[in-house]
């Protein structure tokens, strides 16, 4: 009997029988499967149509203008694209304190955005909304003479510029400011206009006031001219507020939940999901994430293919259903050889 019954546990206990085949590990893995529809590529649009920009600090990553972006997109689609996330960038346009041409007729986005829609019809285009790049003073809000934040007016000017994307082809409109009540605004400014039927919310919800920013704010001249964004973004060690924060935007409405970044936060990921698992959960694999591992790839620390479809999965398996990352193109070229 005390045999048998050993004899009975052993068996229990053998897990390479569970994985001794390549489809066999597969079917282990299923939960965390890497496909083209869980990837959004983020992508820099410039003033310049015909001008393609290295980004020094994020190597292989580039801005473009439109019509580089065009020929860039169409070689990426035919992998599997399906999503983009669009910031804008400018150089010569002013800024200033309103962040004017954020939406302006001249704005890169607001002029790229019927073009991407008429060429690519079944790309979905997500769009960054942000005062950051377009302020003179290049934080997410607008400023009260003190210098403090502005809620009330900054949250108005966040709406009206999300709602200029909405117009000009948006699917999708992602406010990264952070600003207290930014969903509702935008919410409820969209269903005014009769858009809110074919206009999703994709709230950054818990963004955290991070350090893997940095590449970032070069590729999309964004810094902030004067102090930190730390009254706005989260604390990283803050888990409460983070919780708040998730608890807030679903309530005002958001369709789509955000954690960003990733790598240092998979614990906040895991517990928005647990409490809110009807949201698609989106991941944001930030500039200094992407930085940090093609440096440590180049470094000969790992082989970047294999050790980056390990981190992938490790999001998928935290809860991620999209993970938003600038190796978009390359996952596409690798998930697309496997299948
Ligand atoms: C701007 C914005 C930032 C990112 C996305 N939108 C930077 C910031 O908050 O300063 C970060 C993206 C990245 O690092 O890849 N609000
Ligand atoms: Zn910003």
């Amino acid at each position: 009997m005390g045999d048998k019954y050993k004899r009975m546990v052993e068996k229990k206990h053998y897990l390479h029988s569970s994985i001794f085949h390549p489809t066999l590990r597969d079917w282990q893995s299923l939960k965390s499967e890497l496909t083209p529809s869980n990837f959004m590529y983020p992508v820099f649009i410039i003033e310049n149509d015909n001008e393609v920009q290295a980004i020094p600090s994020m190597p292989g990553i580039s801005r473009y203008g439109i019509n580089k972006l065009k020929e860039h997109l169409q070689n990426v689609i035919s992998k599997g694209l399906t999503s983009i996330l669009v910031f804008g960038v400018i150089d010569s346009l002013a800024k200033d304190e309103q962040a004017t041409n954020a939406d302006s007729s001249q704005n890169p986005v607001i002029k790229a955005l019927p073009k991407l829609r008429a060429w690519f019809p079944n790309l979905v285009i997500a769009c960054d909304v942000c005062l950051c790049p377009y302020s003179s003073h290049g934080h997410c809000a607008i400023l009260s003479e003190n210098g403090t934040i502005d809620n009330p007016k900054s949250i108005k000017r966040i709406a009206d510029i999300a709602l200029s994307y909405a117009k000009a082809g948006a699917h999708i409109v992602a406010p990264s400011d952070m600003m207290d009540g930014r969903i509702g605004a935008i919410k409820t400014l969209l269903i005014e206009n009769n858009l809110q039927n074919n206009v999703a919310v994709l709230s950054y919800t818990c963004k955290f006031a991070s350090n893997f920013y940095g590449p970032f704010r070069d590729a999309a001249k964004s810094k902030p001219s004067f102090g930190d964004r730390k009254c706005y973004q989260l604390p990283p060690a803050g888990e409460g507020v983070a919780i708040r924060a998730a608890a807030r935007d679903v309530e005002e409405g958001a369709d789509m939940l955000m954690i960003k970044p990733i790598m240092a936060y998979m614990d906040v990921l895991k517990q928005v999901n647990d409490k809110y698992p009807e949201y698609p959960m989106f991941v944001y694999q930030v500039s200094g994430e992407y930085s940090m591992i093609y440096n440590a790839a180049e470094k000969g620390i790992f082989d970047l293919k294999a050790a980056l479809l390990e981190i992938l999965q490790s999001y998928r398996r935290a809860g991620a259903d999209i993970i938003i990352t600038y190796y978009t193109p390359l996952i596409l070229e690798w998930i697309q050889l496997k299948h």
